[in-house]
């Protein structure tokens, strides 16, 4: 459900009411972009974010996926899924991915159950529960940043790759009736901050500052580009991190290849509950698997376009020790 679908309360009209704001979206129904605690949020998804922020009360075993769209959630999704519930679906033949989205096995907070509902029933989820967000560490709930809760945060993709996905995502989810959204008026949106959750680089930097204060409670995968590279790896990272390391059965039976294999782009998009389902808003899943490469920002910028990335990402970075 959309957020116009239900009804905004006078509390959060308020709010926006004194909110910085931006007339033009980037997808359906997105009609003005809000500046929230220094967040951009489309008015589709501020009253869910606030909700979250405010009611949300995280339990100590809660696993939380936090990421900047289109630096490879849904993938990071599966994997968790697969790895936190890797006894209770031994036979991968028979695994839940092969039949639902990843978005709808692990629900996101801010956009989907608190946007949906300003306090949402959560009890029908087990523990440990798996939920995602997409709101940047500063707009995290209380108790999401003081229980134990774990963070697994994909710290990045690329910034070229991440706005050329995004801008592709955005044209597919836009009514004809919109227009297209050219790659001139998204890059320049995107590299003034105005993208959902952006800026870009604010995101990625509180993660990549919260995982050095505190590595207990925020797992860095690094990048979409590193987790592609090396998966499982990332996978024994991850195990270890949940408290769960594959045993010396889970290596010699080689499950951590076999979780990798089943969270594959090449497998989940050609599965047909993602070729022509439709879960997570009404979207139908496809949009979520594009190409799943890397480098296709090469295939897309114009030189000048690449510089200016460039330079924005090395003057926002510069001294943290973040590089692309
Ligand atoms: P491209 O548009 O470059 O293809 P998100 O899930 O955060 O919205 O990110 C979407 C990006 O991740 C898309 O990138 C999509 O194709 C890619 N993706 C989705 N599933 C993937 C998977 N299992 N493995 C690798 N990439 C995946």
């Amino acid at each position: 459900m959309y957020l116009q679908d239900r009804k905004m309360t006078q509390e959060c009209r308020d709010l926006i009411s004194s909110l910085p704001r931006q007339g033009d979206g980037w997808m359906e129904g997105e009609t003005t972009f809000y500046q929230y605690q220094g967040v951009w949020l489309a008015n589709l998804f501020i009253q869910g974010v606030v909700a979250f922020q405010k009611h949300f009360q995280a339990h100590d075993t809660d696993i939380l996926i936090a990421t900047i769209p289109k630096v490879g959630t849904t993938w990071l999704k599966a994997i968790s899924f697969a790895l936190v519930n890797r006894v209770h679906y031994p036979d991968l033949q028979q695994h839940p991915l092969l039949t639902n989205n990843p978005h709808v096995l692990v629900p996101f907070l801010d956009m989907d159950l608190y946007n949906q509902k300003e306090v949402p029933d959560l009890t029908f989820f087990t523990s440990p529960r798996l939920f995602s967000t997409h709101s940047p560490y500063s707009l995290l709930p209380l108790s999401a940043k003081n229980s134990t809760c774990k963070l697994i945060v994909s710290l990045s993709r690329n910034p070229k790759d991440t706005f050329v996905s995004l801008w592709h995502f955005a044209n597919r989810l836009r009514p004809t009736s919109s227009g297209t959204l050219s790659l001139e008026d998204a890059f320049d949106m995107f590299c003034r901050g105005v993208s959902p959750f952006g800026p870009y680089w604010d995101h990625v930097l509180e993660y990549w500052k919260e995982s050095l204060e505190n590595p207990q409670k925020v797992l860095l995968i690094l990048t979409y580009e590193e987790l592609k590279e090396q998966p499982t790896y990332n996978l024994r990272r991850m195990a270890e991190f949940l408290g769960s390391p594959f045993s010396p059965e889970e290596e010699a039976n080689g499950v951590m290849n076999d979780i990798s294999k089943l969270c594959s782009f090449e497998n989940l998009s050609n599965l047909e509950v993602n070729k022509n389902g439709k879960s997570f808003n009404g979207k139908e899943n496809n949009v979520f698997f594009r190409q799943g490469q890397v480098g296709d920002w090469l295939n897309c910028l114009t030189t000048e376009m690449i510089e200016k990335l460039d330079r924005i990402t090395e003057e926002k970075f510069c001294g943290t020790g973040l590089r692309f």
